[in-house]
């Protein structure tokens, strides 16, 4: 009976080490940075819809060239830019144009001094610790460091357009992950852009680095949406998609859409939406499995070991 127990404790042992290495090797990496790229685009809105901030950030008001206010200056992308490069990338002119610098550097920082930097050690105004639990800032930390992606050498800086890429690589991209959600033409979703309702197209051609941003690891204002990091896509591959994006309509107008009253359900599919969903569902379900299987293992491992404990309590009665 010992051994047998002691068997079992060996082999339980064994499975919980698997199922935590399964999880580990999985799961963690790219969702550390997906989450600190979205805290670093909007953390507020992330951590607690219901946060309110008082006021401008006290840095903000070191200011006076940018007009923006409240809640957006305590974004961590109003002040770095969504090029990651400050007051030496897209913000170095026009209504953004504040002066402070990018992070872009940052990420050659050791980790325990970036989270110094974020928790205020340099500049007591710079500390975020107040409202960005430990996890969250770590995630910021492992998305700085392996999350920065320099695009500004591929974007034209006057025309905004993508230089090279591969159109064809974009348009298959596009039709397969986003298609079924934005529509065919990027005109299924609108957003709010600098006070007007806008579609992907238009956003493609007015801030690249946005686009890019977004596609690649999300926003808080859609958790459901597919994105490039969890899809595993290169630098490139986003460019691919942004440059494809660049060609759809910038327009909110559909030609030939029929009057509210003509609509009728499911008109506003676009042909090939559902079927181009295969693809995407298959890595999905590929992930959910990768991360799924670490779960399952270590409940499977603390039901053989409950069962094993009844078996023993049962035994040691007689
Ligand atoms: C209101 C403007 C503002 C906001 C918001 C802001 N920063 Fe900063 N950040 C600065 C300024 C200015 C500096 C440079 C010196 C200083 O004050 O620390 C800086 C410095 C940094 C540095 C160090 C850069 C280097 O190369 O030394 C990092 C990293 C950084 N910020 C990341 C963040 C992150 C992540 C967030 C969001 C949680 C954020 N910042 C929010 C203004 C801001
Ligand atoms: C499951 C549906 C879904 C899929 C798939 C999807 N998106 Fe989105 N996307 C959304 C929603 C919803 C929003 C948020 C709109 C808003 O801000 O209200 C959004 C927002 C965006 C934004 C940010 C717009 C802004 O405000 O700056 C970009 C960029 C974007 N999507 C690109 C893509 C690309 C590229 C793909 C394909 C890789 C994709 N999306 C796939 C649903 C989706």
């Amino acid at each position: 009976m010992k051994r047998i127990i002691s068997g079992s404790l060996l082999i339980l042992i064994l499975v919980l080490i698997l199922g935590l290495l399964v999880n580990n090797g999985y799961a963690s990496p790219d969702v550390e940075i997906i989450r600190g790229a979205q805290l670093y685009d909007d953390w507020a809105k992330l951590i607690s819809p219901a946060l309110t901030l008082t006021g401008n950030h006290p840095i903000w008001d070191r200011q006076d060239t940018a007009t923006m206010s409240g809640v957006d200056t305590w974004r961590c992308v109003s002040c770095h830019g969504w090029d990651y490069k400050g007051n030496e990338g897209a913000f170095r002119s026009g209504p953004n144009y504040t002066g402070f610098p990018g992070i872009y550097a940052a990420r050659e920082m050791d980790p325990s001094e970036l989270e110094g930097t974020l928790a205020g050690v340099n500049d007591e105004l710079h500390n975020f610790s107040p409202y960005l639990g430990e996890s969250d800032l770590q995630a910021m930390v492992v998305f700085i460091q392996n999350g920065l992606i320099d695009d500004n050498e591929y974007i034209d800086p006057v025309s905004l357009k993508v230089l090279g890429g591969d159109l064809a690589n974009g348009q298959a991209l596009y039709s397969s992950t986003c298609a079924q959600c934005h529509g065919e033409d990027g005109r299924q979703i609108q957003f709010r852009y600098e006070g007007q309702d806008i579609n992907l197209g238009k956003l493609a051609g007015q801030d690249p680095w946005r686009f890019l941003h977004r596609t690649r690891f999300g926003t808080a204002r859609a958790p459901e949406m597919v994105v490039g990091a969890s899809l595993g896509w290169t630098a490139q591959e986003g460019r691919d998609v942004l440059l494809y994006a660049q060609t759809l309509p910038t327009g909110l107008e559909l030609e030939n859409t029929p009057s509210i009253g003509e609509q009728t359900p499911g008109s506003g599919e676009q042909p090939g939406g559902p079927a181009s969903n295969v693809f995407t569902g298959i890595l999905t379900a590929l992930g959910a499995i990768a991360t799924g299987l670490g779960f399952a293992i270590i409940l499977g491992a603390l039901l053989i070991g409950i069962i094993l404990l009844i078996v023993w309590f049962l035994r040691g009665r007689k």
